[in-house]
């Protein structure tokens, strides 16, 4: 198991779409470790394979003390709608107004190969359609009201971790506070 690096917007791996997996082997069970280790690094509440350069349709989080993982989802979304801020570890420090379906099923597989099905409302749902979101390669500011897509476009421009991967040739590590997404870093 290893913590990897989580890549930052910008790295074009975060607007590919994810390829479907095909085989259930150690190496899949590795990734889904390294997602699990990685998020809780960071801390994060969710982290899909993309976050951390591996283009597979593969995400994990940890909502109210349950440990999950995913691999090639579908979804299902309720029309009742939630409000609520959220954030993404690929966007350190920021926090947005984010509207997401209310409830959620997600129909996929574990890491064995085994159908599962995992249902949520709220947090969990909100979280889910987050991870899915980044296998199709579409970000949580492409949910966002047309203004605060502004706000947070100009956000990421000023901020110190945009351009870090150009400028270095390699995958930046930044250190911020683990507090200040207020456990919504997706
Ligand atoms: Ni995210």
């Amino acid at each position: 198991m290893a913590i990897q690096p989580i890549r930052f917007f910008g790295d074009p791996v975060l607007t590919t779409p994810a390829s479907l997996v095909e085989s259930y082997d150690k190496e899949l069970r590795n990734l889904v470790e390294d997602l699990i280790e990685t998020m809780h690094e960071a801390p994060g509440a969710g982290l899909a394979a993309p976050q951390i350069g591996v283009s597979l349709r593969v995400f994990v989080w940890d909502i109210d003390d349950q440990v999950g993982h995913l691999i090639n989802p579908v979804l299902d979304l309720t029309e009742e709608m939630q409000e609520g801020d959220e954030g993404c570890l690929s966007f350190p420090g920021m926090l947005y107004e984010t509207p997401r379906a209310m409830g959620t099923v997600a129909k996929g597989f574990n890491m064995y190969g085994e159908p599962v099905t995992i249902e949520g409302t709220e947090l969990l749902a909100r979280c889910l359609q987050h991870e899915n979101d980044h296998l199709d390669g579409v970000l949580f500011i492409d949910r966002l009201s047309k203004s605060d897509r502004k706000k947070a476009m100009k956000e990421i421009r000023n901020s110190e971790w945009f351009g870090l991967a150009e400028e270095s040739g390699t995958v930046p590590r930044l250190k911020i506070s683990p507090h200040d997404t207020m456990g919504l870093g997706l």
